[in-house]
């Protein structure tokens, strides 16, 4: 399989120094790298600003801004099978970049505007033998709204994963499938859930 795999945060520039970003590691799209590899599938990754070494044999494109990862991922989607969208997308950017650095007077109000829906857009341009799979960070319990971006998104299968997933060495996830399944993968570590993930993509076909 080609597989596409977006990982880490973006950065929205706010001026030449600032940006507004999250705290995504990249830790699972790292570990979604090496288990892709080890599988023997070919992997692309479209990488946020990250400190980690990424699998021997990856081809990769390192991005900063969500815009820049939205053209990536339309521009490669349609060379691949399957993207596995584990990016930590900003959902806001300001509407305006100051070309200079900001002094420290008075207030500073922000205005923002929402990045564009990255996986929503391959959805959009996937092609009957393409697949797509999300990842849905969650206040605890809350699976309807991860199931309501399978549908939204067009996705084939969606992982739900409560916020302390972010940064963090472990993940505790639920995978719901189209057909309304839910399986629990009981938290463990990003290596083996990545193993996990990899693994059951097959079934998506
Ligand atoms: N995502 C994306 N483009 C964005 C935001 C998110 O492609 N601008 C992707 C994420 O990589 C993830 C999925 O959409 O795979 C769900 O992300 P999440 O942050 O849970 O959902 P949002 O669509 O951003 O909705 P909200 O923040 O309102 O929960």
């Amino acid at each position: 399989m080609k597989i596409l795999i977006t990982a880490g945060p973006t950065r929205e520039p706010i001026d030449p120094v600032r940006y507004i970003g999250n705290r995504s590691s990249g830790l699972l799209g790292q570990a979604l790298c090496v288990a892709a590899i080890a599988a023997g599938h070919q992997v692309t990754a479209i990488l946020g600003p990250l400190h980690l070494a990424i699998a021997t044999g990856v081809h990769r494109t390192d991005i900063e801004t969500a815009e820049q990862m939205h053209a990536a991922v339309l521009s490669e989607f349609p060379k691949h099978d399957l993207l596995i969208m584990a990016a930590a997308v900003a959902d806001f950017r300001p509407v305006r970049v100051t070309d200079h650095k900001l002094a420290r007077t008075g207030k500073l109000l922000i205005e923002c505007e929402a990045t564009p829906d990255i996986l929503s857009a391959a959805g959009r341009i996937k092609q009957p033998h393409q697949r797509t799979i999300g990842f849905s960070l969650e206040s605890a319990g809350n699976i309807a709204r991860s199931r309501q971006k399978l549908v939204q998104k067009n996705l084939d299968l969606i992982v739900y994963n409560p916020l302390n997933t972010l940064n963090s060495a472990s993940i505790d996830a639920v995978l719901i499938w189209p057909d309304g399944r839910e399986e629990p993968l009981p938290a463990r570590s990003k290596a083996d859930f990545a193993t996990v993930l990899i693994g059951r993509a097959k079934a998506l076909w």
